[in-house]
């Protein structure tokens, strides 16, 4: 048997529970990883506490999009993976499990040197930081502000923005701003007067904004900076993204992601991959906990209280 977190109701982190599961199997394009790592990434806690609306609740509900392991069982038509691989996976439907069936195509093979709870931490923060910034276009030249630029979606969207040569502004609490530095950011801190330390620290204008606060100060700070509401975007506000004129990547947006955004999302894995590999990407990584655990790893990441991606290990 295999084991799965699920649960059965909206609620607390408390409904999380470890359940046994049928061992899964193989379908024709795709493998069954063992799960060797899991990211947890906000939007498990907002599904499973209803923040983030979703279809009732018929049978037990698998958490988590984001893992790594090693692939275990391959199914028909599947001819680029090898039983043993490391891989990485993304929208992954249950990754807080010990052994998931994925599709082949959303999976990316881990060199040795990128740590399974690295590829964990990959598919959505790095997913969503490239998407996000190839939508709004960004490139050398521009100067973009992230909001909340420590967390995970913002120190990646730090790295993608500084390798194009954007000049970065990020912002977080003091005690991140070291690590923001060293990332290539310049760092901001959030909260009340940040409109006129955000002009302070920009050498030129503000002239993209990806918001990952999702807080009415870093819409309306983005709403002041910036007069072109195309090139201001939320993952985070989708439900009143519109009433503000600007963009929204989901984040319960009413709009789909395109098919092109979806692109970019799948593209970000190997990319992310193969910079890590060279050593031109960082992940800060959280704390490690037992799968078993899950419910500890929700309370961590809903009260801020842990910097760095929180991974549950089966
Ligand atoms: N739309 C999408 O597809 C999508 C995808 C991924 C994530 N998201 C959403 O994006 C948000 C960030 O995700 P994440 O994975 O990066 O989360 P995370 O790693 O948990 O980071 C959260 C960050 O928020 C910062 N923060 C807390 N209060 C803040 C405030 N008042 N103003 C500005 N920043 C503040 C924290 O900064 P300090 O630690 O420095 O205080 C922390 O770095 C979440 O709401 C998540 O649900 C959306």
């Amino acid at each position: 048997m295999a084991r799965a977190i699920v649960y059965t109701e909206i609620g607390s982190p408390a409904v999380l529970h470890l359940m046994e599961i049928p061992d899964p199997v193989a379908a024709r394009g795709e493998v069954v990883v063992r799960i060797e790592a899991a990211g947890a990434n906000p939007i498990d806690a907002k599904l499973r506490s209803g923040k983030r609306p979703s279809p009732p609740i018929t049978e037990p509900r698998p958490v988590g999009f984001d893992g790594a392991g090693v692939v275990e069982l391959l199914g028909e038509g599947v001819d680029d993976l090898a039983v043993g691989d490391r891989v990485a996976i993304r929208d992954g439907v249950g990754t807080y499990a010990s052994a998931i069936a994925i599709a082949a195509e959303k999976l990316a093979k881990l060199p040795d040197s990128v740590t399974m709870a690295e590829g964990a931490a990959i598919g959505i923060p790095a997913g969503t930081a490239y998407q996000a910034l190839r939508s709004l276009g960004v490139t050398a030249g521009d100067v973009l502000l992230v909001h909340a630029g420590s967390g995970s979606v913002g120190q990646a969207a730090v790295q993608f923005a500084v390798a194009w040569g954007a000049t970065v502004i990020a912002t977080a609490s003091p005690a991140r701003h070291d690590q923001l530095r060293e990332l290539g950011a310049i760092p901001v801190a959030y909260g009340d007067g940040l409109l006129d330390r955000v002009r302070a620290a920009a050498p030129s204008p503000v002239t993209v904004v990806l918001d990952g606060a999702g807080t009415d100060e870093a819409i309306e700070t983005s709403l002041a900076l910036v007069a072109d509401r195309d090139r201001i975007a939320t993952i985070v506000r989708g439900p009143d993204a519109a009433s503000f004129g600007i963009r929204a990547f989901s984040g319960g947006s009413p709009v789909p992601l395109t098919e092109q955004e979806l692109a970019w999302r799948a593209e970000a894995l190997p990319k992310t991959i193969e910079l890590l590999d060279t050593g031109d990407f960082t992940i800060e990584l959280g704390p490690q906990l037992p799968l078993a655990e899950a419910a500890q790893a929700h309370e961590l990441m809903e009260s801020g209280a842990a910097s760095g991606k929180i991974i549950l290990v089966p």
